[in-house]
């Protein structure tokens, strides 16, 4: 399917790599202003000048999303450069591994407010936004597999993401009135490169749980972000779109008998 999104403004958060930077491309792509932010400074001016070189209307601001201060000015920003908002996409996120037993609270901390609080404060102040514009909007948010299935080493990762797909919901829910769209995508594994900090033992682990026989790559998930963005998508809100393979369908590694 190609989406249309000629005149439209999008924000994307953690936009300086992975995922992020794909979705930011593909709606790029798609004829849309997109405001690309990211708390990493140097790998996001690098992302927006790879994008701008090939002509795409493309914006960057610096911006931590767990720093309300920050979240007004992202907002405000792709008002400014992009005309408006019309497309949120929260995908901001780290994914730090450790066991429960030798976690600080510092960690557990980093991981909640990144990911869950993070994806609070950008909804909240890009919906008042969506709210004051009239005109509806749609709000992405990145969730995962994890949000359903446990993990050694990932507690507060996990918990972050359940915690991102109950918001999902809940804000479906009150926003439906304003005629915006929230809903989120949980991606199985996805390989975004050689700065994932996963081990060689574990990305083959986990790649090999995968019925459809590969790992993900960061364009499978932005083309599901797109559709949830588009006008044929108008009547979902509050779901939660799988897009990982056939992980989650059931337990793959079992033998026929
Ligand atoms: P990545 O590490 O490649 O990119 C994440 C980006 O977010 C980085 O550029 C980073 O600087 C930025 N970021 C981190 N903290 C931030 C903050 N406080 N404020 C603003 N920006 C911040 O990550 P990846 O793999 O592309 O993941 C993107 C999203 O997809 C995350 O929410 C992740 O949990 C989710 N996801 C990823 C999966 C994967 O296998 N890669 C699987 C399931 C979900």
């Amino acid at each position: 399917m190609s989406f249309d999104f000629m005149g439209k403004g999008v924000l994307v958060t953690g936009a300086a790599a992975g995922i992020g930077l794909a979705t930011a491309r593909a709606f790029a792509e798609a004829g849309a202003a997109v405001m690309l932010t990211d708390v990493n400074g140097a790998r996001l001016r690098e992302a927006h000048g790879e994008l701008a070189r090939r002509g795409l209307k493309v914006f960057l601001c610096g911006g931590d999303v767990r720093e309300r201060g920050d979240t007004r000015t992202m907002v405000d920003q792709t008002v400014q450069h992009c005309g408006q908002l019309d497309v949120l996409v929260n995908n901001a996120g780290i994914y730090p591994n450790r066991l429960v037993l030798e976690m600080g609270e510092e960690e557990w901390d980093r991981v909640m407010d990144t990911n869950a609080k993070g994806t609070f404060l950008m909804s909240q102040r890009g919906a008042a936004q969506m709210v004051r514009q009239g005109r509806g909007g749609k709000i992405i948010n990145l969730a995962s597999g994890a949000a359903e299935s446990g993990r050694r080493g990932a507690a507060h990762y996990c918990a972050s993401k359940a915690a991102i797909v109950m918001l999902t919901r809940v804000l479906a829910l009150e926003l439906a009135p304003h005629k915006i769209n929230v809903n989120a995508v949980s991606p199985g594994f996805i390989d975004v490169g050689p700065h994932q900090s996963v081990s060689e033992e574990y990305r083959r682990a986990i790649t090999g749980g995968i019925p459809w026989g590969r790992a993900g790559t960061p364009d499978d998930i932005a083309q599901a972000i797109l559709f949830l963005a588009s006008a044929e998508a108008e009547f979902i809100t509050g779901t939660v779109l799988r897009v990982d393979g056939g992980s989650s369908a059931g337990r793959w590694n079992l033998p026929v008998s």
